[in-house]
């Protein structure tokens, strides 16, 4: 890190990929054209008091009928890749079986879109739009959805695998199980702890089955799995404190790396959760590990924050409480500016998992924006956050950790689940009356950064 904390864009090789992030639903809208069937967010956000305002994805960004100019919009910051996903239930509408031809057209529309500019697709498979036909059926709480989310992922795989060569087989299993079927926040909005490891572990083995598709249909693919991970500290010396963290970080990060790095699951979690495991719950099959830890390419981690806990006994199944940092600074989500973690997080990981490769797949923050008068967006706080933890992967990438990549959370403002519209995570801005983009400071700054990175430049 350089002087008020500026990345230097000559630690970065030239190779490396620099991309900007979405997912279907947050930015797509069309949620009822072309043969999509409803989602378990479209069901979310049409109960009443489950999304802020009452707000949904039905228009979004309106990406899909805007797919041109948003393209030349990414191409414009300069980056070489975009990370976006694909809608389950605009390629099967019935969660399996027949497929939607008009579905695989948008996507490939999108990959040729892309190749053409030069700017390589991430294909993240699931980004949490499961069908709602299969949420009928029980879910990623029953086996049955990980064994359909293969049968996807090989039609997908079959259909776009001549040109995606990048491939993400689910997003952040622990937000789609535990706020998912745990803590209710998010769709389906369940609150059921046994469910939410039972979701846990199909999610992984949806991970181990899209591996396996993605092997057999892509020729020279590189796969990984995206977690979220935040690194956990104690709040005090004290040793009470640092079990606390280290239960933090069994439930956040090494309940998913440890069987995606072949290791099954931590012994001291599954004891934790007791009769809520997986294995007491009797899902953990023979053979499952195995698939869960077959080797992948790289590690996608979306990372924005740490944690601090401290010792709770009695709160809730973890006894372990988040504290506020006094003194730091923190981002409209209520997640501490800790740029310090991102590299303290990717040196853990290189020295404890050794993946092949790690991309940061997402990072970025929410602050309320105020358009001005000139219709600039100077979002100041958001831009010092980019290159605080770009400064932050190059002195990680400096200590040795293979640090491939980074994707900025986000391309544009979004549709960001349970806060509706409220939260703006975009380097650019979207104003959802009138659909006009709007570069932010930020992805000002980006654009300008890349463009000497990819130069080898110093600054
Ligand atoms: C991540 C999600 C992404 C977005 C950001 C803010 O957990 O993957 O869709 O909502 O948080």
């Amino acid at each position: 890190m350089t002087a008020n904390n500026q990345p230097n864009p000559a630690n970065f090789p030239l190779r490396f990929t620099w991309g900007v992030a979405t997912s279907s639903y947050q930015i797509e809208g069309a949620a009822f054209e072309d043969g999509r069937s409803p989602s378990i967010w479209d069901t979310f956000c049409a109960a009443p008091g489950k999304v802020l305002n009452g707000e949904n994805g039905d228009v979004a960004c309106d990406h899909y009928h805007r797919l041109d100019s948003d393209l030349d919009l990414i191409q414009s910051l300069g980056v070489n890749a975009y990370r976006f996903s694909v809608a389950w239930p605009r390629i099967l509408p019935d969660g399996r079986g027949q497929t939607n031809q008009a579905g695989l057209d948008f996507y490939s529309r999108l990959v040729d879109s892309l190749l053409t500019r030069n700017i390589t697709p991430w294909l993240t498979l699931y980004h949490w739009d499961l069908p709602q036909v299969l949420q009928d059926r029980g879910g990623w709480p029953t086996r049955d959805t990980a064994l359909a989310f293969g049968d996807y992922a090989e039609v997908v795989t079959a259909e776009l695998g001549d040109r995606v060569k990048h491939w993400i087989t689910i997003n952040e299993p622990w937000v789609a199980a535990f706020m998912g079927y745990g803590n209710g926040i998010h769709a389906p909005g369940h609150t059921d702890l046994a469910e939410s490891f039972a979701a846990s572990h199909h999610l992984l083995l949806a991970h181990g089955l899209g591996v396996q598709a993605v092997r057999a249909n892509v020729p020279g693919a590189q796969v990984g799995i995206t977690l979220n991970l935040a690194a956990a500290y104690p709040a005090t010396g004290s040793e009470a404190d640092r079990a606390a963290a280290w239960r933090q970080d069994g439930f956040a990060n090494r309940w998913y790396l440890d069987p995606v790095f072949g290791r099954g699951y931590p012994q001291d979690f599954v004891e934790l959760l007791d009769r809520a495991s997986p294995q007491a719950q009797g899902l953990v099959l023979p053979g499952d590990l195995d698939l869960v830890g077959a080797p992948t390419d790289f590690l996608g981690v979306n990372t924005y924050t740490r944690s601090v806990v401290e010792d709770a006994p009695g709160d809730g199944f973890l006894g372990a409480r988040p504290l506020h940092v006094e003194g730091s600074e923190y981002t409209g989500f209520d997640w501490e500016v800790a740029p310090q973690s991102l590299t303290d997080l990717m040196l853990r990981l290189q020295k404890d998992y050794n993946p092949a490769a790690i991309y940061i797949t997402e990072n970025g923050a929410t602050y309320p924006d105020t358009m001005n008068a000139d219709g600039s967006v100077q979002d100041e706080a958001r831009t010092r956050y980019f290159q605080q933890h770009i400064a932050a992967m190059g002195t990680a990438l400096t200590g040795g950790a293979k640090m491939a990549g980074y994707f900025a959370w986000s391309l544009m403002d979004n549709f960001d689940w349970a806060e509706g519209y409220d939260k703006r995570f975009g380097i650019v801005h979207v104003d959802f009356e009138t659909q006009a983009r709007t570069l932010k400071q930020s992805g000002q700054w980006y654009r300008d950064f890349l463009a000497r990175a990819q130069e080898g430049q110093p600054a």
